[in-house]
């Protein structure tokens, strides 16, 4: 095993420098933290799943016609991604209401919203995330008017494919968080791909019957199941680690 330069370790995942330039590896780890940080804990097996959830609903999507930085997933816990410059500015597409838009404008969680409402929150974790306008991303520079009518249109379009995608297997997609970045070509053009990860760590899935969570909110609200959940998810997308549940555990980071 090469050693290979640690860019990065966030709160899920870590980057690693790529085998070719501009390439980087993501590692998911199985670390969970909710409430800016506030709270953390291990849920065993969440980085296999997760890496296997956004390999197939990037590949989904790429088919579909969005661009994404996923290359091809390396092995149980890492993929290989385009490095992008990211936009510091994470993208919520909200279908339902649910979380903090339910505590905001009082309303009852599960309630169906009158449209997809894309809301943007400002990247940094000393801040706690605040949410933001078109207003501050184009005034202080984090991404130009352009760049945000593309992410907004790329947010609705990956939102309608998923939610789709989600309903076939019996799961309501009440929500969800996209990170979008600039990808450089060969000719120096740039434009904005889909970046990050699509996981349940970031998205509200709930079962179409019984509106069971099956996602980090059962972590966030402590109600237990919650590698199940995530298990249940890649079932149903009919998603399973080659070696079964055995393999979960997976190794510690590889560096
Ligand atoms: N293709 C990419 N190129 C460069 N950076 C990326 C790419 N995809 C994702 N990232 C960044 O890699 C990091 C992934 O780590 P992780 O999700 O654990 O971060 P985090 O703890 O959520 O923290 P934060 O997103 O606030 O940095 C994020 O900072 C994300 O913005
Ligand atoms: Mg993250």
């Amino acid at each position: 095993m090469t050693r290979r330069r640690k860019i990065y370790e966030g709160k899920a995942k870590v980057l690693f420098e790529g085998p070719e330039p501009g390439t980087l590896v993501q590692y998911f780890k199985d670390d969970a933290t909710a409430f800016n940080n506030q709270k953390r804990g291990v849920i065993t097996g969440k980085g296999v799943l997760n890496n296997r959830i956004s390999e197939y609903l990037m590949l989904k999507l790429a088919e579909a016609g969005i661009p994404t930085h996923f290359v091809r997933r390396l092995n149980m816990r890492e993929q290989l991604v385009k490095e992008v410059d990211i936009v510091p500015v994470e993208v919520v597409v909200r279908n339902i209401a649910a979380g903090s838009i339910s505590q905001r404008f009082n309303i009852a969680e599960g309630t169906p919203l009158p449209r997809s409402i894309v809301e943007f929150y400002y990247k940094s974790d000393e801040l706690g995330d605040p949410m933001v306008s078109e207003e501050h991303i184009t005034a202080f520079g984090w991404a130009a008017p352009q760049e945000i009518d593309d992410i907004l249109s790329l947010a609705l379009r990956i939102n309608d494919f998923l939610s789709g995608l989600f309903l076939g297997v019996g799961l309501k997609l009440v929500d969800f968080k996209l990170e979008f970045g600039r990808l450089y070509d060969d000719n120096d053009q740039v434009r904005i791909v889909l970046a990050d990860e699509i996981t349940p760590d970031g998205c509200r899935l709930w079962d179409v019957k019984t509106n069971e969570k099956l996602d980090k909110d059962r972590f966030r609200r402590d109600l237990g199941g919650v590698a199940e959940a995530y298990q249940e998810v890649a079932r149903r997308l009919g998603i399973m680690p080659e070696a079964g549940p055995r393999d979960m555990k997976g190794p510690a980071t590889v560096q």
